[in-house]
């Protein structure tokens, strides 16, 4: 295949195709979030949802840079799970529709200093009322609905920021793979299906079966 020099960027070592197949779109997605817009740092908390891609490379990044991490999912199995990658504190969302209380009172009533919001339409008031005043939520996904409302007292009340992120660029993937080498992170994934076997693949994924990535091998 010829490529485009600028359009292509060497992958940690210890990785095999795969791994680095993660890459390119949550992880760096997620490693933006962490290391630059919510700048997460030692002693910090921060707040992911759900145990999807971008989650997981959230949950990765911030404990190799010392932070503890509160995890929500609908499945306690997949939080077990989680607590496994290192997770701290761990809340099903199913069980807990009002987790920012939870998140409170697991962070002595000051809330999360940083928040990988996915979910949109169910889960950004949540969000807001879970962070720390001078909080950060770094806006993602959408995984339950595109529209949402939310209450301005708290973004403003909170002295909140809000912050939009649309993947990231070719030296931020390039910093994120300098983590991962130092980390010795491993991408978390689901399972490998041939193209073949694209369906299959779909259906978990829409069955909301899968922990981390599914690849897809061509
Ligand atoms: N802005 C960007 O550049 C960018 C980049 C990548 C992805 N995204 C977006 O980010 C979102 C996540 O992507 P992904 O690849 O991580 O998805 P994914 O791997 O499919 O993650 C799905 C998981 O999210 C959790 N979830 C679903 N609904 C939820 C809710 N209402 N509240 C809390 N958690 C919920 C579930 O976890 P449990 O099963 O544990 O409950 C589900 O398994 C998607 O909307 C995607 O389009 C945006």
């Amino acid at each position: 295949m010829l490529l485009d020099a600028g359009a292509v960027s060497p992958f940690p070592d210890h990785l095999d195709f795969d791994e680095a197949a993660t890459l390119p779109c949550a992880a760096l997605t997620a490693w933006r979030a962490v290391a630059e817009e919510a700048a997460i740092g030692p002693g910090q908390t921060l707040l992911v949802q759900g145990t999807g891609g971008v989650s997981l490379f959230a949950l990765q990044f911030a404990k190799a840079r010392g932070a503890h991490v509160i995890i929500t999912s609908s499945s306690d199995e997949k939080l077990e799970r989680a607590r496994g990658l290192g997770a701290d504190f761990t809340i099903n969302y199913k069980a807990n529709p009002e987790w920012s209380k939870e998140v409170r009172r697991l962070t002595d009533g000051r809330g999360a200093d940083a928040v990988i919001e996915v979910g949109g339409a169910d889960t950004l008031a949540e969000s807001m009322k879970a962070a720390a005043v001078g909080g950060s939520i770094v806006v993602i996904g959408i995984l339950s609905g595109a529209a949402a409302s939310f209450p301005l007292p708290v973004l403003f009340g909170n002295n909140l920021r809000v912050a939009g992120i649309s993947v990231g660029n070719r030296s931020q993937f390039e910093a994120m793979c300098c983590d991962i080498a130092a980390y010795r992170i491993r991408p978390v994934i689901d399972r490998t299906f041939d193209i073949a076997r694209v369906q299959d693949a779909l259906r978990r994924m829409e069955g909301g079966r899968h922990f981390g990535k599914i690849v897809l091998r061509f």
